[in-house]
C-alpha cells in the first residue's frame, strides 16, 4: 500500500483514485460548513500568573468552552514559536526520508512505539482517507526515530512542554468542575505515569479535494489533545448541528476534550466530533499530542460529580488500554467508541 505522499509525487494525478473517494453524509453536510467563528480563547498565563480575578474569568471561560464548544485556542502558552516552527520542520523531515527508511516503522500494532502509515486502520478502512501519519508513544516510555537527525531531541522538548501546558489546563479544567485544583492530575497520574500519544498527519495536495477526506468525523480518546498545524486550514469541528472551518492563530494551540474527559465528567464535559479536509494547493501538516490516563487505568466518572449532581454514572469504567484497542480495530466515526461503554 503506497502512502499518499508516494501516490501524489509518483505522476501527474489529475483525479482521486476511486479508492479514495469518500462519500458525506447529506444529512449531516449540505452546505452546512460556516464561515470560521470566533471559537473560545484562553490566555493560559492569566491562569498561570494571573490576578485572582483574572484567573477566576479563565477558569469561568473554560468552564463555558468545554460545556459549549469542547474546543478553544490556548495563547500565550508558553511553548516557544522557534520549537513549534522546529517540530514542523522535523515532521516535514520524516516524511521526507526514503520511503524504505520509514518503513521500518510500517506495519506495526497500536503499541509498537514508532507507526508511520496511511489512512487509519487499512483492515477496516472502507475507502482510504488522504493522509498519512507518523505516531509515536512518547510517555511515559519515551520513543523517536533515529532519524532526520535533531528530531529526537526536537520531539522530546516539545513533548515535555505539551505535557505541562495540558496539566496546567487540567487544573483549570478541575477548578472549573468545582473540583480540587490537582484533582484530574492527580486521579489520572499526569507526569508521572500518565500516556501521551504523538501524532503528526501530512495531508498532501489533492488533485479533486471536495471528494476525499483527510480524517472523517471521529471524537478524540484521551482527555485532553493540544493541536498545532502548518499554516494550511483543514480542520472543521460540529458545533450546533454544524461544521465550522477553524481558522487557527499562528503558534496558538487548539485543546479539544477527549473521550476520557467526557467519560470522566459523566458527560458534563463532551469531546466533540471533528474531521480534516483536504486541500488542491500544497501540503498540510497537523500534529496532535493526545493527554490520556495510564494505560491501565480504569476510567469511570468522578464518583464526587456524579454525587453532586445526583446522577447515576452514565458510562462503564474501561481501561484506556481497551478503549484505545476498540478505537483501533474499527473505523472512525463520529463518536461511535462511546457507545462501547
Ligand atoms: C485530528 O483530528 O487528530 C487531526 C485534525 C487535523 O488535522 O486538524
Ligand atoms: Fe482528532
Amino acid at each position: 500500500m503506497s502512502c499518499v505522499k508516494g501516490l501524489v509525487e509518483s505522476g501527474q494525478l489529475t483525479s482521486v483514485p476511486p479508492q479514495y473517494i469518500f462519500r458525506t453524509n447529506p444529512d449531516q453536510d449540505h452546505l452546512t460548513v460556516t464561515e470560521p467563528e470566533a471559537i473560545p480563547t484562553i490566555d493560559l498565563s492569566l491562569l498561570t500568573t494571573g490576578t485572582p480575578d483574572q484567573r477566576s474569568k479563565v477558569i469561568q471561560d473554560l468552564h463555558h468552552a468545554c460545556q459549549d464548544w469542547g474546543f478553544f485556542t490556548v495563547t500565550n502558552h508558553g511553548i516557544p514559536a522557534t520549537l513549534q516552527e522546529k517540530m514542523i520542520s522535523a515532521i516535514e523531515g520524516f516524511f521526507q526520508l526514503a520511503e524504505e527508511e520509514k518503513r521500518e516503522y510500517s506495519g506495526k500494532e497500536l503499541f509498537d512505539p514508532i507507526r508511520w502509515g496511511t489512512s487509519f486502520n487499512l483492515e477496516a478502512d472502507k475507502v482510504l482517507l488522504w493522509r498519512d501519519y507518523l505516531k509515536i508513544h512518547v510517555h511515559p516510555n519515551f520513543h523517536a526515530p533515529a532519524n532526520p537527525s535533531g528530531f529526537r531531541e526536537i520531539l522530546h522538548e516539545y513533548c515535555i512542554r505539551t505535557r505541562q501546558v495540558a496539566s496546567e489546563l487540567l487544573k483549570g479544567i478541575s477548578k472549573s468542575l468545582g473540583l480540587e485544583e490537582n484533582y484530574i492530575n492527580k486521579k489520572m497520574e499526569v507526569g508521572s505515569v500518565s500516556h501521551q500519544l504523538f501524532v503528526a498527519n501530512l495531508y498532501p495536495p489533492c488533485p479533486q479535494p471536495e471528494l476525499a477526506m483527510g480524517l472523517p468525523p471521529h471524537s478524540d480518546h484521551g482527555l485532553l489533545t493540544l493541536l498545532m498545524q502548518n499554516e494550511l486550514k483543514g480542520l472543521q469541528i460540529r458545533h450546533d448541528g454544524k461544521w465550522v472551518a477553524v481558522d487557527p492563530l499562528p503558534d496558538a494551540f487548539l485543546v479539544n476534550i477527549g473521550d476520557h474527559m467526557e467519560i470522566l465528567t459523566n458527560g458534563k464535559y463532551k469531546s466533540v466530533v471533528h474531521r480534516a479536509v483536504v486541500n488542491g494547493k500544497a501540503t498540510r501538516i497537523s500534529v496532535g499530542t493526545a493527554h490520556g490516563p495510564p494505560l491501565d487505568s480504569v476510567v469511570s466518572p468522578a464518583p464526587e460529580l456524579v454525587a453532586r449532581e445526583g446522577q447515576l454514572p452514565a458510562y462503564h469504567g474501561i481501561t484506556y488500554k481497551e478503549y484505545l484497542m476498540i478505537q483501533q480495530k474499527n473505523q472512525l466515526n463520529g463518536k461511535s467508541c462511546l457507545d462501547h461503554l
